[in-house]
C-alpha cells in the first residue's frame, strides 16, 4: 500500500494494538529456532500464506497458535522492539499497548518474564525512538473470570507499569457482565478501564450498553455497532467516551473497514480513533490504517489530523504530554 508524506508523517497516537499481534512470520522463525520449536511452515511467506482467517474466532486460533513462541523475557522485549522500531518510522509518538498475560501464564510462562521483557523494551523505546508507551493488561473473556481475578490480583506487584486493563479474545458468548467483579476490583485497584466491544457479534448493542452503564469503562475498543441506537451516541458523546477503530482488522473478522461509520460517529462528535490491532496478522501497521481511511473515506488532512487528536484527547498519556502531542499535530497540519 502506497501510504502519503502527510499520512506518514503525521504525528500518530495508537490506543489499540495488541503486542502479540505484532509478531511477524520472520521473528516467529527466528524466536522459534531460538527456543528449539519446530513450526509447521519452511518460510515465513508460508506463514503468511496459510492466514485465511474470515472471522474473529478463526484470527484467535492463529493468533494464539503463534504465540509458542514466545518462551523468554527477551523474546518478549524482542517482540516490543521490533514493533517500536516499525512504527519510528511512521511517526508514532505514543502507543498504549495491550498485552495478554493469560496467554503466556496458561502456557507456564511466568507473568513476571512478560512484563519485564515488555517493560525493558519501553524504555529502551523511549531513549532510542522518542515513543512513550504505557500497558494495558487484556483479560481473556473466553476463560472463567476466577483466572482472570486471579491475574488482576497477580499483577499488584506491578501496578506502577500497568496504566489500565481491557477485554479481549472471544466475544461470542462472552458477554461483559461476565467480568463485572474483575472490573470493579480493577477500578477499586487504580487501573483505568477499556474493554472490546468486537464487530459485529451477535448481541453487540447489548455489550455496549453494559459497558457504558454497568462496567463504567473511559473508552471502548472497536464499538462503532453503536450507530445502531442513538442514544447510546448520545451517551457517550456526553460522556466523552471514545472508540477505537481498527479499520483494516475489521476487513477480516466482518465485512468492510466501517470507515463510513466512523465518518458518520466523527459527525455526530463521537471521538473515533484510527489503530491496528494486529498488524502482523491483519497486514496494516498505523500509518497503512490511516492511509485506509484517507483512500476509503475521501476525506481531507484535517479530517485525518482531527482523528490524531482524537486520540490524544481519549488517550490515558499525562496531561503535560497531552498539550505536547496536540501542539505537534497543529504545527504540522498548520506545515503542511
Ligand atoms: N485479541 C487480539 N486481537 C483481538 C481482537 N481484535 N478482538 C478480540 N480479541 C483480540
Ligand atoms: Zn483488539
Amino acid at each position: 500500500m502506497e501510504i502519503s508524506p502527510f499520512v506518514m508523517g503525521l504525528p500518530k497516537v495508537e490506543l489499540h494494538l495488541h503486542i502479540e499481534g505484532t509478531l511477524e512470520p520472520e521473528l516467529k522463525f527466528e524466536l522459534a529456532q531460538r527456543n528449539g520449536i519446530t513450526l509447521p511452515f519452511d518460510t515465513p511467506e508460508q506463514v503468511r500464506e496459510s492466514y485465511d482467517f474470515d472471522d474473529l474466532t478463526s484470527f484467535l486460533h492463529t493468533y494464539y497458535d503463534g504465540m509458542n513462541v514466545l518462551r523468554t523475557s527477551e523474546d518478549f522485549y524482542d517482540l516490543a522492539m521490533a514493533y517500536f522500531a516499525k512504527v519510528a518510522t511512521q511517526n508514532l509518538r505514543y502507543v498504549e499497548i495491550f498485552f495478554d498475560p493469560q496467554a503466556h501464564t496458561s502456557r507456564g510462562i511466568s507473568f513476571d518474564t512478560v512484563i519485564s521483557g515488555l517493560r525493558r523494551a519501553q524504555i529502551e523505546a523511549e531513549q532510542k525512538f522518542g515513543i512513550t508507551s504505557a500497558l494495558i493488561m487484556c483479560f481473556l473473556r473466553d476463560l472463567q473470570p476466577e483466572y482472570a481475578m486471579a491475574t488482576l490480583l497477580e499483577s499488584l506487584p506491578y501496578k506502577h507499569w500497568i496504566l489500565g486493563v481491557g477485554l479481549d479474545s472471544d466475544e461470542n458468548g462472552n458477554p461483559p457482565s461476565k467480568f463485572a467483579a474483575v472490573f470493579a476490583r480493577a477500578k477499586a485497584e487504580g487501573y483505568l478501564l477499556t474493554m472490546h466491544c468486537d464487530i459485529d457479534i451477535p448481541g453487540s448493542i447489548d455489550h455496549i450498553e453494559t459497558v457504558i452503564h454497568e462496567i463504567g469503562v473511559a473508552r471502548i475498543d472497536h464499538g462503532t455497532n453503536i450507530v445502531e441506537n442513538p442514544e447510546l451516541v448520545k451517551t457517550i458523546v456526553e460522556r466523552g467516551i471514545g472508540l477505537t477503530s481498527c479499520p483494516i482488522s475489521n476487513t477480516w473478522v466482518s465485512e468492510g473497514t466501517k470507515v463510513e461509520l466512523v465518518k458518520q460517529l466523527m459527525a455526530e462528535g463521537v471521538k473515533v480513533t484510527i489503530n491496528s490491532d494486529d498488524p502482523a496478522y491483519f497486514g496494516g501497521y498505523i500509518a497503512e490504517n490511516f492511509q485506509r481511511v484517507a483512500d476509503e473515506g475521501q476525506v481531507s488532512d484535517e479530517f485525518l489530523a482531527q482523528l490524531a487528536h482524537n486520540a490524544v484527547d481519549i488517550s490515558w498519556a499525562p496531561a503535560v504530554l497531552k498539550a505536547e502531542l496536540h501542539g505537534e499535530i497543529d504545527q504540522y497540519l498548520a506545515q503542511a
